[in-house]
Protein backbone atom coordinates (compact mmCIF):
# COMPACT_ATOMS: atom_id res chain seq x y z
CA UNK A 1 0.00 0.00 0.00
CA UNK A 2 0.92 3.48 -0.91
CA UNK A 3 1.26 6.45 2.18
CA UNK A 4 0.46 8.97 -0.21
CA UNK A 5 -3.22 8.08 -1.12
CA UNK A 6 -6.01 10.45 0.10
CA UNK A 7 -8.61 9.56 2.41
CA UNK A 8 -11.76 10.09 0.32
CA UNK A 9 -15.66 10.14 1.29
CA UNK A 10 -16.98 10.24 -3.05
CA UNK A 11 -20.50 10.55 -3.22
CA UNK A 12 -20.91 7.88 -5.93
CA UNK A 13 -18.85 4.65 -6.46
CA UNK A 14 -19.39 4.11 -9.98
CA UNK A 15 -15.21 3.16 -11.37
CA UNK A 16 -16.49 2.44 -14.66
CA UNK A 17 -19.23 0.22 -16.06
CA UNK A 18 -20.69 -0.55 -19.40
CA UNK A 19 -23.92 1.13 -19.71
CA UNK A 20 -27.13 -0.94 -20.88
CA UNK A 21 -30.32 0.16 -21.57
CA UNK A 22 -33.18 -1.60 -20.00
CA UNK A 23 -36.34 -2.51 -21.77
CA UNK A 24 -38.89 -3.51 -19.58
CA UNK A 25 -43.06 -4.05 -20.31
CA UNK A 26 -45.05 -1.74 -18.49
CA UNK A 27 -48.38 -2.30 -16.70
CA UNK A 28 -50.18 -1.18 -19.67
CA UNK A 29 -48.69 -3.23 -22.35
CA UNK A 30 -46.18 -0.20 -23.58
CA UNK A 31 -42.37 -0.50 -22.99
CA UNK A 32 -40.20 1.33 -21.11
CA UNK A 33 -36.42 1.72 -21.57
CA UNK A 34 -34.15 3.11 -18.89
CA UNK A 35 -30.13 3.22 -19.04
CA UNK A 36 -28.15 1.83 -16.20
CA UNK A 37 -25.05 1.13 -15.34
CA UNK A 38 -24.52 -1.23 -12.25
CA UNK A 39 -24.49 -4.52 -14.12
CA UNK A 40 -22.40 -7.62 -14.80
CA UNK A 41 -21.97 -11.06 -16.30
CA UNK A 42 -21.53 -14.24 -14.40
CA UNK A 43 -21.74 -17.02 -17.56
CA UNK A 44 -25.13 -16.50 -19.33
CA UNK A 45 -26.76 -14.73 -15.87
CA UNK A 46 -26.51 -10.90 -15.65
CA UNK A 47 -26.43 -9.23 -12.32
CA UNK A 48 -28.23 -6.07 -12.18
CA UNK A 49 -28.36 -3.58 -9.84
CA UNK A 50 -31.70 -0.89 -9.65
CA UNK A 51 -33.03 1.86 -7.63
CA UNK A 52 -36.22 -0.31 -6.17
CA UNK A 53 -38.45 2.62 -7.24
CA UNK A 54 -37.53 2.94 -10.53
CA UNK A 55 -40.30 1.86 -13.32
CA UNK A 56 -37.19 -0.95 -14.57
CA UNK A 57 -37.67 -2.31 -10.97
CA UNK A 58 -40.97 -2.70 -10.52
CA UNK A 59 -42.25 -4.01 -14.39
CA UNK A 60 -39.56 -6.87 -13.54
CA UNK A 61 -41.07 -8.04 -9.98
CA UNK A 62 -44.35 -8.30 -12.31
CA UNK A 63 -43.36 -9.10 -15.50
CA UNK A 64 -39.72 -10.85 -15.78
CA UNK A 65 -39.12 -10.80 -18.89
CA UNK A 66 -36.26 -7.90 -20.85
CA UNK A 67 -33.62 -6.80 -23.09
CA UNK A 68 -30.03 -5.37 -21.61
CA UNK A 69 -29.15 -3.56 -24.88
CA UNK A 70 -25.83 -2.55 -24.76
CA UNK A 71 -25.04 0.96 -26.64
CA UNK A 72 -21.41 1.63 -28.11
CA UNK A 73 -19.90 5.16 -27.39
CA UNK A 74 -21.34 7.14 -30.59
CA UNK A 75 -24.65 6.23 -28.83
CA UNK A 76 -23.90 8.45 -25.76
CA UNK A 77 -26.51 11.35 -26.73
CA UNK A 78 -29.24 8.89 -26.99
CA UNK A 79 -28.52 7.93 -23.38
CA UNK A 80 -28.30 11.05 -22.05
CA UNK A 81 -31.67 12.23 -23.44
CA UNK A 82 -32.96 8.98 -21.19
CA UNK A 83 -30.67 10.42 -18.07
CA UNK A 84 -33.36 12.72 -16.72
CA UNK A 85 -36.88 10.50 -17.09
CA UNK A 86 -38.83 7.94 -15.25
CA UNK A 87 -41.37 5.74 -16.57
CA UNK A 88 -42.99 6.00 -12.70
CA UNK A 89 -46.27 8.48 -12.71
CA UNK A 90 -46.16 9.56 -10.42
CA UNK A 91 -42.38 10.64 -10.15
CA UNK A 92 -41.16 9.40 -6.81
CA UNK A 93 -40.83 11.33 -4.20
CA UNK A 94 -36.80 11.66 -4.34
CA UNK A 95 -36.45 12.29 -8.25
CA UNK A 96 -39.01 15.18 -8.24
CA UNK A 97 -37.27 18.46 -9.22
CA UNK A 98 -34.88 16.54 -11.03
CA UNK A 99 -36.71 13.80 -12.97
CA UNK A 100 -39.66 14.15 -15.56
CA UNK A 101 -42.52 11.59 -16.11
CA UNK A 102 -42.09 10.09 -19.88
CA UNK A 103 -44.00 7.26 -21.16
CA UNK A 104 -42.71 7.16 -24.58
CA UNK A 105 -38.79 6.81 -23.66
CA UNK A 106 -37.66 4.64 -27.12
CA UNK A 107 -39.27 7.84 -29.08
CA UNK A 108 -37.80 10.45 -26.24
CA UNK A 109 -34.28 8.24 -27.16
CA UNK A 110 -34.26 8.43 -30.75
CA UNK A 111 -34.41 5.01 -30.50
CA UNK A 112 -36.10 2.50 -32.88
CA UNK A 113 -38.05 -0.39 -31.21
CA UNK A 114 -37.60 -4.05 -33.02
CA UNK A 115 -39.00 -7.18 -31.95
CA UNK A 116 -37.03 -9.79 -29.77
CA UNK A 117 -37.40 -13.23 -30.15
CA UNK A 118 -37.99 -14.90 -27.22
CA UNK A 119 -39.31 -11.80 -24.97
CA UNK A 120 -41.80 -9.10 -24.96
CA UNK A 121 -39.98 -6.29 -24.53
CA UNK A 122 -38.66 -4.84 -27.55
CA UNK A 123 -34.75 -4.50 -28.69
CA UNK A 124 -33.04 -0.88 -29.01
CA UNK A 125 -32.15 -0.83 -33.07
CA UNK A 126 -28.69 0.48 -33.26
CA UNK A 127 -27.42 -0.94 -30.14
CA UNK A 128 -24.64 -3.48 -31.13
CA UNK A 129 -25.41 -5.99 -28.54
CA UNK A 130 -29.13 -6.73 -27.14
CA UNK A 131 -29.48 -9.14 -24.43
CA UNK A 132 -33.21 -11.31 -24.34
CA UNK A 133 -33.35 -11.98 -20.86
CA UNK A 134 -35.66 -13.08 -18.00
CA UNK A 135 -35.67 -12.09 -14.30
CA UNK A 136 -34.85 -15.33 -12.27
CA UNK A 137 -34.50 -13.91 -9.06
CA UNK A 138 -34.94 -10.55 -7.50
CA UNK A 139 -34.17 -9.62 -3.99
CA UNK A 140 -33.28 -6.43 -2.22
CA UNK A 141 -30.08 -5.27 -1.12
CA UNK A 142 -28.39 -4.56 1.76
CA UNK A 143 -29.44 -1.16 1.89
CA UNK A 144 -33.12 -1.72 1.20
CA UNK A 145 -32.59 0.87 -1.51
CA UNK A 146 -31.73 -0.97 -4.30
CA UNK A 147 -33.13 -4.40 -5.91
CA UNK A 148 -30.31 -7.02 -7.13
CA UNK A 149 -31.57 -8.90 -10.00
CA UNK A 150 -30.48 -12.32 -11.57
CA UNK A 151 -31.27 -12.30 -15.26
CA UNK A 152 -30.79 -15.29 -17.36
CA UNK A 153 -29.93 -14.40 -21.04
CA UNK A 154 -31.88 -16.25 -23.30
CA UNK A 155 -30.37 -15.16 -26.58
CA UNK A 156 -27.84 -12.62 -27.83
CA UNK A 157 -28.02 -10.38 -30.95
CA UNK A 158 -24.95 -8.75 -32.15
CA UNK A 159 -24.39 -6.21 -35.37
CA UNK A 160 -22.59 -8.59 -38.03
CA UNK A 161 -19.73 -5.60 -37.48
CA UNK A 162 -18.49 -6.69 -34.08
CA UNK A 163 -18.73 -10.89 -34.73
CA UNK A 164 -15.43 -12.73 -35.80
CA UNK A 165 -16.64 -14.17 -39.15
CA UNK A 166 -17.73 -17.62 -39.10
CA UNK A 167 -17.53 -17.99 -35.30
CA UNK A 168 -19.77 -17.06 -32.35
CA UNK A 169 -17.14 -14.88 -30.53
CA UNK A 170 -17.85 -11.07 -30.18
CA UNK A 171 -14.44 -9.41 -31.43
CA UNK A 172 -12.99 -7.20 -28.76
CA UNK A 173 -11.52 -5.12 -31.10
CA UNK A 174 -14.67 -4.36 -32.99
CA UNK A 175 -16.54 -4.13 -29.88
CA UNK A 176 -16.34 -1.32 -27.81
CA UNK A 177 -18.55 -0.66 -24.75
CA UNK A 178 -19.93 2.75 -23.45
CA UNK A 179 -18.27 2.97 -19.97
CA UNK A 180 -19.82 5.40 -16.90
CA UNK A 181 -16.96 6.17 -15.16
CA UNK A 182 -18.21 8.42 -12.39
CA UNK A 183 -21.58 9.80 -14.29
CA UNK A 184 -18.96 11.05 -17.34
CA UNK A 185 -19.54 9.10 -20.46
CA UNK A 186 -16.55 7.31 -21.88
CA UNK A 187 -15.40 4.65 -24.55
CA UNK A 188 -12.64 2.70 -24.56
CA UNK A 189 -8.68 3.02 -25.78
CA UNK A 190 -6.49 1.25 -27.37
CA UNK A 191 -5.77 -2.50 -26.46
CA UNK A 192 -3.64 -3.14 -23.58
CA UNK A 193 -3.64 -7.18 -24.36
CA UNK A 194 -4.90 -10.15 -23.68
CA UNK A 195 -5.60 -12.80 -20.92
CA UNK A 196 -4.14 -16.30 -21.52
CA UNK A 197 -8.06 -17.71 -21.61
CA UNK A 198 -8.78 -15.47 -24.48
CA UNK A 199 -10.39 -17.24 -27.68
CA UNK A 200 -9.75 -14.68 -30.17
CA UNK A 201 -6.19 -13.62 -29.61
CA UNK A 202 -4.45 -13.73 -33.16
CA UNK A 203 -3.48 -17.68 -33.63
CA UNK A 204 -5.83 -18.97 -31.11
CA UNK A 205 -8.94 -18.73 -33.23
CA UNK A 206 -10.82 -21.96 -34.22
CA UNK A 207 -13.81 -23.46 -35.02
CA UNK A 208 -15.04 -24.64 -31.85
CA UNK A 209 -16.76 -21.54 -30.55
CA UNK A 210 -18.60 -21.27 -34.19
C1 LIG B 1 -25.54 6.20 -17.57
C2 LIG B 1 -26.52 5.94 -16.46
C3 LIG B 1 -26.35 4.87 -15.63
C4 LIG B 1 -27.27 4.59 -14.62
N1 LIG B 1 -27.10 3.47 -13.85
C5 LIG B 1 -28.08 3.10 -13.01
C6 LIG B 1 -28.01 1.86 -12.33
O1 LIG B 1 -27.07 1.07 -12.51
N2 LIG B 1 -29.03 1.52 -11.51
C7 LIG B 1 -30.12 2.34 -11.33
O2 LIG B 1 -31.04 1.97 -10.59
N3 LIG B 1 -30.21 3.53 -11.96
C8 LIG B 1 -29.23 3.91 -12.80
N4 LIG B 1 -29.33 5.10 -13.48
C9 LIG B 1 -30.48 5.97 -13.19
C10 LIG B 1 -31.78 5.52 -13.89
O3 LIG B 1 -31.61 5.56 -15.29
C11 LIG B 1 -32.94 6.42 -13.47
O4 LIG B 1 -33.26 6.15 -12.13
C12 LIG B 1 -34.17 6.31 -14.32
O5 LIG B 1 -35.11 7.28 -13.90
C13 LIG B 1 -34.82 4.94 -14.28
O6 LIG B 1 -35.87 4.93 -15.21
P1 LIG B 1 -37.24 4.16 -14.90
O7 LIG B 1 -37.80 4.73 -13.63
O8 LIG B 1 -38.11 4.46 -16.09
O9 LIG B 1 -36.90 2.72 -14.78
C14 LIG B 1 -28.40 5.44 -14.45
C15 LIG B 1 -28.55 6.54 -15.26
C16 LIG B 1 -27.63 6.80 -16.26
C17 LIG B 1 -27.84 8.00 -17.16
Amino acid sequence: MTTDHLTITPSILYFGTPVALLSTENEDGSFNLAPMSSAWALGQVVVLGLGGESQTAHNLAARPDLVINLPEPGQWTAVERLAPLTGRDPVPERKRGAFRHEPAKFEAAGLRPEPSETVRPPRAAGCPLQLEARAARIRPDLTGMFQVIEAHVLRVHADPRIVVPGTQHVDPSAWSPLIYNFRHYFGLGEELGHTFRSETAPGRLTARGA
